[in-house]
């Protein structure tokens, strides 16, 4: 394993400046071997010479019947050319859709025609991470891989566990929390056939012992701690701007949990930049759950900047050493990004710099309430995937998002990830509500839509009716 000039045309590179290691793309590596920061795959784009417009991506659409041009990831490929067209794995991932919502816009604040839904939870496994791990598995497969691991809140393991049952490429192994995952995104695991091993612990407890386990074992980590995974979700932007006609919105709004989706995206931008097929970036707006919150801490709180790459890490390492000697977990019902630690939170640093970024907190209160909103406009979502929408409301109350600007929210997981909260929020029955959300400092649902019981009888059925209108 050399330091070496590249004469290749992708590889890996330290993402520190002062480092910039490069490392060819056949190795298999979750941080730089000489100074332990995150990597990033490379590419020599002079001479890789990708395309100068996107007309070259829409003509794709008339060839569905190419798997890889049919993928929302893949029809990219010229985008992250890591990989030879016959390795590159797809399951139809990336079908997605960008919407407008003015009911959800109204509640935001924004006017008419401005609020627009990313909704990945149309990919086969029902949220984003498919972008991600179609890209990992074609990398996978280039190695050789046999076994892949990953630690999750649930996304990552059901989508690890579909790539693993359709494409029979490798055995999956997935590490959860126990008791800290809802039951549709377990019941996918469980189904699809993964080794599901439930650790005394959290989220932050089960991604450090993966990665020791898949060093110690040689097992393909698929967090998000591998960079090629990142490279597949950079194509969330790209669908973003193709359903806009290749116009850069002002806003990308993001829910943050291991920053794996916004630094994927400071990176898509970065490059297009880069390369001249957009003239600007837009603002990045990343929100945690309150209960959640390292990233609004040390970004908003405590001033941590990337800085160029000379980012001085030291605030994060007194906030986790807080953490532990406070024994602070991360709590919230948005149990997709109940995350302590990032993996990401330099790379996205470094994507909150590129795209002159604001972080922000929401509360569960505000994360249900937006939820109940986004389900009412059609498109339901998870309860981490409205934070997006909570967090738009809040910086447009604040005057930082105009209402006029065009703002871009990504809903990253379906609805029918974790029916609980949806229940809960919406039920008559105060002892569930009590348990599920009341126990979190939730204290009303302003915009349930409560079901009404009637006695088997049909004058009682219609009267219920009557009254709906
Ligand atoms: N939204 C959903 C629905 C998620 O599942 C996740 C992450 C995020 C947002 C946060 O994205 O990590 O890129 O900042 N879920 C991971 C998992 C951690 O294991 O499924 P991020």
């Amino acid at each position: 394993m050399a330091v070496v000039a590249r004469t290749d045309l992708a590889f890996q590179q330290c993402v520190a400046p002062s480092c910039a290691a490069t490392f060819g793309v056949e190795e298999v590596l979750t941080a730089c071997p000489v100074c332990g920061s995150l990597l990033d795959v490379a590419y020599d784009w002079n001479r890789l010479r990708p395309p100068t417009s996107f007309e070259v991506f829409e003509r794709k659409w008339m060839r569905r019947g190419d798997p890889l041009a049919f993928s929302g990831v893949w029809r990219f490929h010229e985008f992250l050319p890591y990989a030879p067209r016959e390795s590159v794995v797809t399951i139809g991932e990336g079908q997605t859709l960008l919407a407008v919502s003015d009911g959800v816009g109204a509640y935001v604040g924004m006017r008419p025609g401005r609020l627009h839904l990313q909704y990945e939870g149309l990919n086969p496994s029902g949220s984003f991470k498919d972008n991600g791990m179609c890209a990992a598995f074609t990398h996978a497969r280039m190695i050789g891989a046999r076994r892949a691991a990953c630690a999750s809140t649930g996304n990552t393991s059901a989508s690890l566990a579909v790539y693993c049952a359709v494409t029979r490429l490798m055995r999956g192994i997935i590490f959860i929390g126990s008791g800290k995952i809802s039951y549709g995104k377990l019941s996918q695991a469980l189904d699809y056939g993964a080794l599901t091993i439930q650790i005394a612990g959290d989220f932050d407890d089960a991604m450090a012992r993966v990665k020791e386990v898949s060093g110690r074992l040689g097992i393909y980590l698929v967090n998000s701690v591998n960079p090629f995974r990142l490279e597949g979700q950079k194509t969330i932007m790209y669908r973003v701007l193709e359903a806009l006609g290749w116009e850069v919105p002002e806003w990308i709004v993001v829910p943050g949990g291991n920053l794996g989706n916004s630094s994927a995206f400071g990176k898509a931008f970065a490059e297009l930049k880069a390369l001249g097929l957009i003239q600007r970036v837009p603002r990045l707006a990343v929100i945690n759950a309150a209960g959640a919150n390292t990233l609004h801490e040390l970004y908003t709180r405590r001033g941590l900047r990337w800085g160029g790459g000379r980012a001085d890490l030291a605030p994060a390492c007194h906030y986790y050493d807080e953490l532990d000697r406070d024994k602070r977990r991360a709590d919230t019902i948005a149990s997709a990004i109940e995350i302590n630690r990032p993996v990401n939170l330099t790379k996205c640093l470094r994507a909150l710099e590129t795209c002159d970024g604001v972080v922000r907190e929401v509360s569960e209160q505000e994360i249900l309430d937006a939820k109940a909103q986004v389900g009412a406009g059609g498109l339901g979502c998870e309860p981490a995937s409205a934070a997006s929408v909570a967090g738009a409301r809040q910086l447009v109350a604040e005057g930082v998002i105009g209402r006029d600007e065009r703002v871009v929210c990504i809903l990253t997981g379906h609805q029918l990830k974790d029916p609980t909260a949806t229940v809960a929020y919406h039920t008559t029955d105060q002892k569930l509500f009590n348990e599920v959300l009341g126990s979190r400092g939730v204290s009303r649902a302003s915009h349930a839509n409560r079901a009404v019981s009637v006695g088997n009888r049909i004058d009682e059925i219609v009267q219920a009716i009557d009254l709906y209108g």
